[in-house]
């Protein structure tokens, strides 16, 4: 497909069939674009990513050549859709026979109002066409996706009865890579999307416009939109700056470019330690894991973000760039304030550095609601080395949910390393970090949990970290 260029109006295919978007807000979502279109299988739901009632996919590379993506389309706008290709469910019985997944869910009873049907069919699409999937499909895949009435038993069962994906032109599809994004301009509405294919158009962007705003998964900025009714005049994309997608690995350091998709990361970091797996599918949930990235988690300076507290457990820094030079600082020093950060506003983040070699102890808690897919009450991150005579040589301690900014809690490592030098891992030391928490936390209470909960969270966390080294050491 030829992808958009700087015209006004993005490119894209949809269900095969080229398609451009014309005369929309740039704020429209693709869910309200490709309805627009007839294609009504996707529905709202909730409109900020909850639900998986929209959920679309997108062809995406995956080691030389590609594979189907299930994405949120009420969290893309429908420029960010330029030069991809894209497939609703009404693409997989074009020839009037229900798809594989399809003929699963009806066979094992797995839909009743219908309502989420079209969504977790894309979702078990995506997953039973996976490149490499050995044995069952994993219905943890399905896990960006609710139904409030069928029941998930029959669903689950539906995705477990695949076998592998039959051949034909959705599997032939996957052969070849995914489309290249190209830079697109689209103006409309009085509003425009930019959308450059070069840190330095980025930069050159950000520069002439103060108003112009950075996108770059949209899973924050996107809700806002949607839900909070926010406009921006100007939206700047990143999702097609090579450089920003890459991921390194040296003997010195690992560098996530700010714009890797969370799932793009867990794929690439091959020598990730469980800690940072499991950390990785702590997020949201899967078709958010899709589009989401690093830079936009870290930009927003969300106190109960989850990106924060290990990068600063692991002495991670934030690259950044703007016309005027690029600087790394400590991610320690990039949140200023609720909601602040460093970044100046025509500076972008670059990439995230984790020093190397790994702490030897690492262990990430995520305490929320529900086990997966919410947003965490608090996030503890702790870290430690030992040196030869089995004294802490370096701690961390690092939280979310617990004060105004996601940070490194200073006083609680001072308090077992000290003046002269490590101390032991025990409950003693435990309880010295303990009271330094409690003397620097400053929680707020609201509906996930009071100030005197989560500082009893956060406390208990730190006695469950010792516990786990005991077990580890054992
Ligand atoms: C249903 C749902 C569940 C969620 N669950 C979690 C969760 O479990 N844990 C969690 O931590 N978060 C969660 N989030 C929040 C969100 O998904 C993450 O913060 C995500 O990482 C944001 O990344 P993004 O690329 O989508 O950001 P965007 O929405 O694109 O951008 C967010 C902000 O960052 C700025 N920005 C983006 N990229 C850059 C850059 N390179 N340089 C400078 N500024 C930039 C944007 O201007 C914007 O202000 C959830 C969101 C939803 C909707
Ligand atoms: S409408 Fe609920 S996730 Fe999109
Ligand atoms: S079948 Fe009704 S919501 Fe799932």
């Amino acid at each position: 497909m030829k992808a958009a260029n700087s015209s006004q109006s993005p490119d894209f295919l949809l269900n095969n069939r080229p398609v451009s978007v014309r005369g929309v807000d740039p704020q429209t979502t693709l869910l309200d674009y490709i309805r627009a279109q007839g294609l009504t299988g996707a529905k709202e739901g909730c409109a900020e990513g909850e639900c998986g009632a929209c959920t679309v996919v997108l062809v995406a590379n995956r080691a030389g050549g590609s594979e189907y993506r299930a994405v949120n389309s009420c969290l893309m706008l429908a420029p960010m859709a330029a030069g991809h290709e894209i497939y609703t469910v009404e693409a997989l019985a074009a020839g009037g026979k229900l798809a594989e997944v399809q003929q699963a869910m009806a066979a094992g009873g797995g839909s009743q109002c219908g309502y989420c049907t079209p969504g977790f069919v894309m979702s078990m699409f995506a997953e039973h066409y996976r490149p490499g999937r050995v044995g069952p499909c994993d219905p943890h895949e399905l896990g960006g996706n609710l139904c409030r009435c069928t029941g998930y038993r029959p669903i689950r069962d539906a995705a477990l009865s695949l076998g592998p994906a039959p051949s034909g032109d959705f599997l032939d599809r996957l052969s070849r890579p995914a489309p290249r994004l190209e830079a697109i301009e689209y103006e409309s509405a009085g509003a425009r999307f930019s959308r450059p294919n070069s840190i330095e158009k980025c930069l050159s962007i950000l520069a002439g416009d103060p108003e112009a705003r950075l996108i770059s998964g949209g899973t924050d900025l996107v809700v806002e939109s949607n839900l909070r009714s926010r406009r921006w005049k100007h939206l700047v994309s990143v999702e097609a700056i090579g450089e920003l997608r890459e991921f390194s690995e040296s003997a010195r350091t690992i560098t996530i470019g700010a714009a890797l998709p969370l799932n793009e990361i867990a794929m690439r970091w091959s020598t990730a330690p469980d800690v940072c797996r499991q950390w990785l599918q702590l997020f949201a949930s899967p078709p958010l894991r899709n589009r989401a990235t690093l830079g936009g988690n870290l930009a927003t300076a969300s106190p109960i973000g989850d990106g924060a507290p290990l990068l600063l457990a692991l002495d991670a820094s934030v690259r950044l760039a703007s016309q005027r030079g690029r600087r790394t600082i400590p991610l320690a020093s990039f949140f200023t304030g609720y909601r602040r950060t460093a970044l100046a506003p025509d500076e972008l983040i670059t990439a995230i550095e984790i020093p190397k070699p790994l702490p030897e102890f690492v262990r990430f808690y995520k305490v929320a609601k529900r086990r997966m897919d919410d947003i965490s009450t608090v996030a503890a991150a702790m870290a430690m080395d030992w040196d030869a005579s089995g004294r802490i040589a370096r701690a961390r301690f690092a939280f979310g949910g617990v004060a105004p900014v996601p940070l490194r809690v200073l006083a609680a490592e001072e308090a077992v390393i000290g003046p002269h030098g490590g101390q032991r891992w025990n409950d003693a030391a435990v309880e010295r970090v303990q009271a330094a928490l409690e003397k620097t936390l400053d929680p707020i209470g609201d509906h996930r949990g009071s100030r005197e909960y989560r500082l009893a969270v956060a406390k208990s966390l730190v006695a469950k970290f010792l516990w786990e080294r005991r077990e580890a050491a054992a």
